[in-house]
């Protein structure tokens, strides 16, 4: 697939089909996104790559601590508070997506709840990758990941497989690096589910918006 295409039609895949992703092609696109640009090229990057017991293991032990109400303890706090338009921005996509799946998000709490809880079951995909660095690095490493994580992702894409980066599995470090024998000198930043994605599932079937390049954009001299 051509580039500009690739980036221009990749989306989040949150259903996946009931298929294995071989482990060659990951290590491919493992290999393509290794390319990407890092702070004094210090490639921070670290990747846990799960299939199987060990992936079900986790979001078994992580569905257990959200039910219970378990606190959650990310690396990077998740944000509570918005500026308003970001806030405005998040709420229309929450709202986008609930429509898809045709949630009322004024009323459908336990539809809500359900969707939420699929977060920590990684939407079923067959494989889930965390991705960390060493917690002594500085916030340009986070930029690293970022670009590491979407050159995988548009990778994944190209290959015809799916992927959602995730946020909320990081919420309980302690279940992830203890399944995954994680090394507690590194902070776990964020997951990806990757699987073959399931096309004809409803929250796959809505694309997410963007604001217009004129509303963040200023040209200078030009
Ligand atoms: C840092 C980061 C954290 C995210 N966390 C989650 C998450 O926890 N759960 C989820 O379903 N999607 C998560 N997403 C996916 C975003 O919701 C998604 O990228 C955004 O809505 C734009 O949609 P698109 O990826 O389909 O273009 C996250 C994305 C990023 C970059």
């Amino acid at each position: 697939m051509e580039l500009f295409e690739t980036m221009e039609t990749r989306s989040s895949r949150r259903a996946f089909l009931p298929r294995p992703v071989e482990k060659a092609v990951l290590e491919r696109l493992i290999a393509a996104a290794n390319r990407s640009p890092s702070y004094q090229n210090t490639q921070p990057w670290e990747m846990f790559v799960a299939t199987g017991e060990k992936k079900d293991a986790v979001a078994a032990r992580m569905r257990d601590s959200v039910v219970k109400g378990t606190p959650m303890e990310p690396h990077i706090p998740f944000a509570r508070v918005l500026p308003k338009a970001h806030e405005a921005r998040a709420l229309s996509h929450r709202n986008r997506r609930f429509q898809a799946l045709g949630i009322d998000p004024e009323k459908d709490q336990e539809r809500i709840t359900e969707s939420y809880m699929k977060n920590f079951m990684f939407f079923g995909a067959p494989c889930v990758i965390f991705v960390g660095m060493d917690k002594t690095l500085s916030p340009w490493s986070i930029f690293d990941l970022g670009a590491f994580v979407h050159g995988f992702l548009l990778a994944a894409h190209a290959a015809g497989l799916g992927a959602v980066p995730q946020a909320m599995p990081t919420g309980y470090p302690a279940i992830v690096r203890e399944e995954l024998g994680i090394p507690e000198e590194i902070a776990i930043i964020l997951a990806m589910s990757v699987g073959y994605p399931d096309l004809d599932a409803p929250v796959n079937g809505y694309r997410s918006l963007r604001r217009e390049p004129g509303e963040f954009v200023r040209w200078i001299g030009f």
